[in-house]
């Protein structure tokens, strides 16, 4: 935190350029408060596949990059589509090469999932939630959204539903009040 400026990742788990999961953390952004950053996470597809080969003393730029933007923030969101009842391949693969290096440890933590179908990508969002744990990442509480029919919320790729507009309100909120007392545990 820098003053009263809390500067949060968001990473999305879909390369799409019209992406519904990316508009997700837009409107996050657009619904939190003025004193909170967001810096849009964008290099998925610059990472090299994970090798544990390649995490030596010199790292790809991209992987150095990642690691810096998820310890320079006070908390991250990631918001993911489900492919194949699973979390995107870019996705697991960044997460991958956050294992050894440990910049997710404590760090405040809210996971989204949408789909266009009504489960919400809800099997990519319990695995998300076991790797982030893993990453002993702190989940923080009211901070786990499911976004089913993502399709019918969105205008021009822009999240309209104010049901989905509150979630996010919320969700964003849990994730300050977590920033603003850090836990060491992980409550869920
Ligand atoms: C190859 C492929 C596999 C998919 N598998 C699932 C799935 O298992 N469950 C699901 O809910 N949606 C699945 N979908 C639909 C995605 O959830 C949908 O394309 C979603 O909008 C992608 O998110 P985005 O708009 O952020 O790119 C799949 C889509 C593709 C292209």
């Amino acid at each position: 935190m820098n003053g009263n400026t809390i500067k949060l990742l968001s990473i999305s788990g879909s390369l799409r350029e019209l992406s519904s999961n990316s508009a997700i953390l837009h409107a996050a952004a657009a619904v939190s408060p003025a004193n909170v950053e967001f810096d849009f996470y964008d290099g998925l597809n610059d990472l090299p596949h994970f090798n544990p080969d390649i995490d030596g003393v010199v790292v790809a730029a991209s992987v150095v990059d990642l690691r810096k933007r998820i310890k320079d923030a006070d908390g991250v969101i990631v918001c993911t589509p489900e492919y194949a009842h699973g979390v995107p391949g870019v996705l697991k693969n960044a997460l991958d090469w956050i294992v050894s290096s440990g910049e997710f440890m404590y760090k405040p933590t809210a996971v989204i999932s949408a789909s266009p179908s009504g489960g919400g990508g809800e099997k990519a969002h319990a695995s998300l939630l076991l790797t982030l744990k893993m990453l002993t990442a702190h989940i923080v509480e009211g901070g786990t959204l499911l976004v089913p029919f993502v399709t019918t919320k969105l205008k021009e790729g822009v999240v309209t539903d104010p049901e989905t507009l509150n979630s996010l309100k919320s969700l964003v909120d849990a994730l300050i009040a977590a920033v603003h007392s850090p836990s060491e545990g992980n409550p869920i």
